[in-house]
């Protein structure tokens, strides 16, 4: 991204923040000059498709960037995968870390960054233990299953702020040079007023494995975690988070309640919900219709889309704005994978000492899937104050089982199979 030639760097930089902007990736100039050649030694938690798969935009973005990096721990709930990722790295085997406490050891040996791409119900707790370790960190969405979990990583995002932690979030979209210039230029008034829109996932369905001989059920579960609210907190929170993360940061808030319905008839294994159709009330008129499905053979979509009261727009996509001409928005120069992107932003905000923090803006649209959620299992309308202020509320203090915690001290029982929330009555 290039700053108006009329702008110093920093003043852009601020206008951008002030217009409601909320860009947790800053705009990069002239990277390859600054702090070159420094050596990062990273350690990974949730050696799986993801993590295995951050690790490598990390390198790649270090490369862009001409620094170094040095995979130095690595640790998973299975041996096995710990190993394979060690392996690959050529990580000594004193290194490699497993179990349900291995990250604990992970954080006690001398990395820069920590890269978190666990099952989401693990997420606020290693969180907690990187920030307190003084880790930079890369947090994978979404980053809690529940209210609880999410208004701790708010509040250990502020810890990291404290101490001058960088914390970027796996919600690429906010490190996309098309979603980039659109933001901006909403924020600018390309579209007028946001007054409404629509954001949806639908797609089919992910995998599940059958359980092993004998298999415990944490491992059981650990396995399949795209298939347990509990683990994952369903795939409204789980993969429309991305969608949903776009809503709040176009309109530069999360919404204030959720309205919604949604049902499992496909699906025979694990406990979620097969598709959600929610009303997300932002306030002053503003409504975004949300849906998500996992269900195969069905019409397929991912995308954001809104009308403002000048224009509409896609999330990254076409702008029917008459007003976007005049803007001159900027050009957003950013690396062509938004997955290596993000690296870069975090790996330029450390060498640069000008700290990122997205554990807000992630927790705040993890917690908007938490909401809606709640409102389809629920039939009931949910307040963001729900989940956020009023601790007489039934929701404030839910907290779903099995928690990390259970994991830790080797208590899981895995939830019922086949059955899910049915709202009202007969
Ligand atoms: N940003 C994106 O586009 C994107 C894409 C895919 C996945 N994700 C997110 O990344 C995360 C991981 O997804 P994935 O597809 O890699 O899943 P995965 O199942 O392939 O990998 C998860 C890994 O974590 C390990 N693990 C589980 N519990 C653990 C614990 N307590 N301690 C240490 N390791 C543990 C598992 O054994 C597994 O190896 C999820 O939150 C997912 O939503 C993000």
């Amino acid at each position: 991204m290039t700053a108006p030639k009329n702008l110093p760097r920093r003043r852009f930089i601020k206008n951008v923040a002030i217009a409601g902007a909320a860009i947790s990736a800053l705009p990069l100039f002239n990277v390859h000059a600054q702090g070159a050649g420094r050596k990062f030694k990273i350690g990974l938690v949730g050696c799986g498709g993801r993590g295995n798969g951050a690790v490598e935009n990390l390198i790649e973005g270090a490369k862009f960037l001409g620094h170094e990096i040095e995979v130095h721990a690595v640790a998973d709930f299975f041996h096995d995968r710990a190993t394979g990722t060690a392996k690959k790295h050529g990580i000594a085997a004193e290194r490699v870390f497993s179990g349900a406490t291995g990250y604990r050891q992970l954080m006690e040996q001398p990395i820069d960054i920590v890269l978190l791409a666990t099952p989401p119900v693990f997420r606020p707790v290693h969180f907690e233990a990187a920030v307190h370790a003084g880790k930079h960190v890369f947090i994978e969405k979404p980053v809690a299953v529940d209210p609880v979990g999410a208004r701790k990583v708010i509040a250990i995002g502020e810890v990291a702020r404290q101490k001058g932690l960088s914390v970027v979030a796996g919600t690429q979209r906010r490190h996309q040079g098309s979603y980039l210039r659109n933001q901006y230029a909403v924020a600018h008034g390309a579209i007028g007023k946001i007054v409404g829109g629509t954001v949806s996932w639908c797609g089919g369905k992910l995998w599940f494995k059958q359980r092993d001989q004998g298999e415990s059920d944490a491992s059981y579960l650990v396995r399949n975690w795209t298939s347990f609210s509990e683990m994952s907190g369903d795939h409204i929170v789980e993969q429309h988070v991305h969608n949903l993360d776009v809503a709040n940061w176009f309109i530069g808030r999360p919404p204030q309640s959720a309205v919604g319905f949604g049902g499992r008839a496909r699906r025979q294994t694990g406990d979620q919900f097969d598709f959600f159709s929610v009303d997300f009330n932002y306030g002053d008129d503003v409504h975004i219709h949300s849906m998500c499905r996992q269900i195969n053979g069905t019409y397929g979509g991912v995308n954001e889309f809104f009308n403002g009261t000048e224009g509409t727009t896609f999330g990254g996509g076409k702008m029917s704005s008459v007003r976007l001409a005049s803007l001159n928005v900027p050009e957003f120069k950013t690396h062509a994978n938004p997955y290596v992107e993000e690296h870069i932003a975090l790996l330029d905000s450390i060498v640069k000492g000008e700290p990122l923090n997205a554990a807000r803006t992630v927790a705040e649209s993890t917690l908007t899937g938490i909401m809606g959620r709640i409102a389809c299992y629920t039939g009931q309308i949910v307040r963001w104050s729900d989940l956020t202020a009023n601790a007489e509320s039934p929701w404030y203090q839910l907290s779903l089982s099995p928690s990390a915690a259970d994991f830790e001290a080797g208590q899981v029982v895995a939830p019922k199979e086949n059955v899910c929330p049915i709202p009202g009555e007969t």
